[in-house]
């Protein structure tokens, strides 16, 4: 067992390009951490840091205690996953799990016992015999994970060792690792860009984004309480609705979110509305997931949108309604470029080139007559139109082309300054 330390730790690539930036963070002894951000904002960099397959550029790297910047990897006792488990060709699968422990000069029969016993945790003790090239990818991702296993580390490295599986496949594993890994109560850090394996594995979760931590916390504090508007957008099942909202006091009598078409009352009594109030006169951001929006009937007076349906989509389980309300929809900020990189990306500075918004699935009932207004807004980002996602459940309440209500949960709002920072901090 255990524990991992980054202390201000950058990865500044040969030829300048900066991957990781000033980040800190901690593995408990026994956690199970996972490392989640889009491709590209340095979580394999990372874990290869911490592995000791990268130089460390500026910072402290500490394993157990121990200052680690400068120690080989053969003697940091990590073992690695990656996404497509390399395997010994020519050795049979008894043979590719039992490699490090005969590297490791241990006991035969100890070994034998032990790969047999691992091999059926993993549910490939039918596969021993043969070689890594006649098994599944799901197989072979097994037997690259019980290689890691087999030796019992100190520490896990996995990088997206589930991403080249079938759905079906990748939650069966997903399950089995958690199981598995718990089991040996070693500490654990998994990187992925798939939100739902890490809800579903994290102890702690860490958000990267652009090398730069977003925020770090367990999942149910990372879903409800997000510390920026970024990770509030990330970690979310149906996209975030995000507005563009003026605050107002007027008469000093409630804080008013006023969306041109639209207001919303915060009384004092919200805990959050000193701090919004601190931007009376300014713009802010307003997040709210598609759950916290629901139809109601048109005599309903409590907080709400008015306006009118333009598409439904079926989920399967659930429908979504898009519900143009003619209120401004903000894209989301990302943090600026990080020195030595900026014109990479799309964008450039307070650009939104990293995030995608998947605007049009299958199985959607849209107006006929209709146009997709999406463009490129004055500032450089992309601007979509301004609906409102609404989450309807398994019968649609309403048509496309209904004229629509919708009541809002004004405490589940989350309040973001036009940068993408909470108004209202979360502590964690
Ligand atoms: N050897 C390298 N030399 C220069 N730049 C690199 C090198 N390896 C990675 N990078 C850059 O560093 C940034 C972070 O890369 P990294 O592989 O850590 O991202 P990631 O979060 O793991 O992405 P993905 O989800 O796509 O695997 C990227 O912009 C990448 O292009
Ligand atoms: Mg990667």
């Amino acid at each position: 067992m255990s524990s991992v330390v980054l202390d201000n730790v950058t990865k500044i690539y040969p030829g300048g390009h900066l991957a990781v930036d000033r980040l800190s963070l901690k593995a408990g002894d026994g956690e199970f951490l996972v490392l989640l951000g889009p491709s590209g904002c340095g979580k394999s960099t990372l874990l290869r840091m911490i592995a000791g397959l990268e130089e460390i550029t500026e910072g402290q790297l500490w394993l157990d205690g121990q200052l680690a910047n400068h120690l080989p990897p053969r003697e940091r006792d990590v073992a690695m996953v990656f996404q497509s488990g390399a395997l010994y060709p020519h050795r049979t699968v008894r043979g590719n799990i039992s490699f490090p422990l005969e590297i490791a000069k241990s006991d035969p029969e100890m070994t034998f016992e032990r790969v047999t016993e691992l091999s059926k945790a993993l549910h490939i003790d039918e596969t021993l015999d043969r070689r890594p090239g006649t098994l599944s990818g799901g197989q072979r991702q097994r037997v690259a994970m019980g290689r890691a296993i087999v030796r019992q580390p100190k520490l896990f490295l996995m990088d997206e060792p589930l991403s080249n599986l079938d759905a079906g496949m990748r939650t069966e594993l997903r399950m089995e690792i958690s199981a598995l890994v718990r089991s040996l109560g070693v500490t654990t850090v998994y990187v992925t860009h798939d939100q739902v394996e890490a809800l579903t594995l994290a102890d702690r979760i860490a958000i990267l984004n652009r090398g730069v931590l977003q925020d770090v916390g367990t999942p149910a504090q990372i879903y409800n309480d997000p510390a920026t508007a970024f990770v509030a957008s990330f970690l979310n099942s149906q996209q975030l609705n995000l507005l563009a909202a003026t605050v107002r006091t007027p008469q000093n009598e409630f804080v008013l979110l006023d969306f041109g078409t639209h207001r919303l009352i915060m009384p004092w009594s919200d805990p959050r509305a000193y701090a919004v109030a601190q931007h009376t006169g300014g713009q802010i951001l307003v997040g709210l997931r598609p759950d916290g929006l629901s139809p109601v009937p048109e005599s309903y007076d409590g907080p709400s949108f008015f306006g009118r349906v333009r598409a439904l989509e079926y989920h399967g389980h659930e429908w979504l309604a898009y519900v143009e309300c003619g209120v401004p929809a903000a894209a989301v900020p990302e943090p600026p470029d990080p020195r030595g990189r900026a014109g990479e990306r799309g964008g450039g500075p307070g650009g939104f080139g990293g995030v995608v918004r998947r605007m049009f699935g299958g199985g959607r009932q849209e107006e006929p007559q209709e146009q997709e207004r999406v463009g490129q807004n004055p500032t450089g980002g992309f601007h979509r139109r301004s609906d409102l996602v609404v989450r309807l459940g398994g019968r649609p309440a309403w048509r496309a082309g209904d004229a629509a209500k919708v009541a809002v949960d004004v405490s589940r709002l989350m309040i973001f300054t036009p940068d993408g920072a909470r108004v209202d901090p979360p502590r964690r």
